[in-house]
């Protein structure tokens, strides 16, 4: 089934999310085929489960967008356990269209994290993915990319949303 994507401002994108205990259930594969649906559906190319308002630490990321199942990425429970230098580039994210910054983010990252099964993996990504592996673990420590641009910029952000909002647009 497709979710529809919680959008900013709802309490569930801004909480920390609960690890993954139970592994290789017929809901959690449900559920992150679902993940991988509702992503598709909405053209992203990662998508945390707080987006969907469900508050556990799985991330989907796919960069192919569909095209290619190999680049098909789930990590459960993720870490970032190195970080390496730094690029600077647009960043969007579903939770927050219409929206995008400039977000200075590390340029290699290597996460630890579980596969459905619960076997632990490590993976390094660079560029793109690094980028990826950076929002979507934020997304599960309840940050948005908005908290890494600038407070005038972040504030500007907010008041756009609040007359969305108001104006009935934002959902
Ligand atoms: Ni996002």
């Amino acid at each position: 089934m497709t979710y529809s994507i919680v959008l900013f401002g709802e309490p569930v994108l801004e909480k920390q999310a609960a690890p993954v205990a139970e592994f290789d259930t017929p809901e959690l594969n449900t559920l992150i085929e679902d993940m991988f649906e509702s992503m598709y559906a909405a053209k992203g190319v990662g998508l945390a489960a707080p987006q969907i308002g469900i508050a556990q630490r799985i991330a989907v990321i796919d960069l192919s967008v569909a095209e290619d199942p190999a680049q098909k990425i789930v990590l459960i429970n993720p870490e970032i356990i190195r970080k390496e230098e730094f690029q600077t580039g647009e960043e969007g994210c579903l939770s927050l269209p219409g929206f995008r910054e400039q977000v200075t983010r590390p340029k290699s990252v290597t996460v630890r994290a579980q596969n459905i099964k619960g076997e632990p993996f490590e993976m390094t990504g660079e560029e793109l993915l690094a980028r990826a592996f950076a929002h979507e673990i934020d997304h599960l420590n309840g940050r948005l990319y908005i908290s890494h641009v600038s407070a005038l910029k972040r504030d500007l952000i907010r008041r756009k949303v609040r007359k969305l909002v108001k104006a009935g647009e934002w959902s």
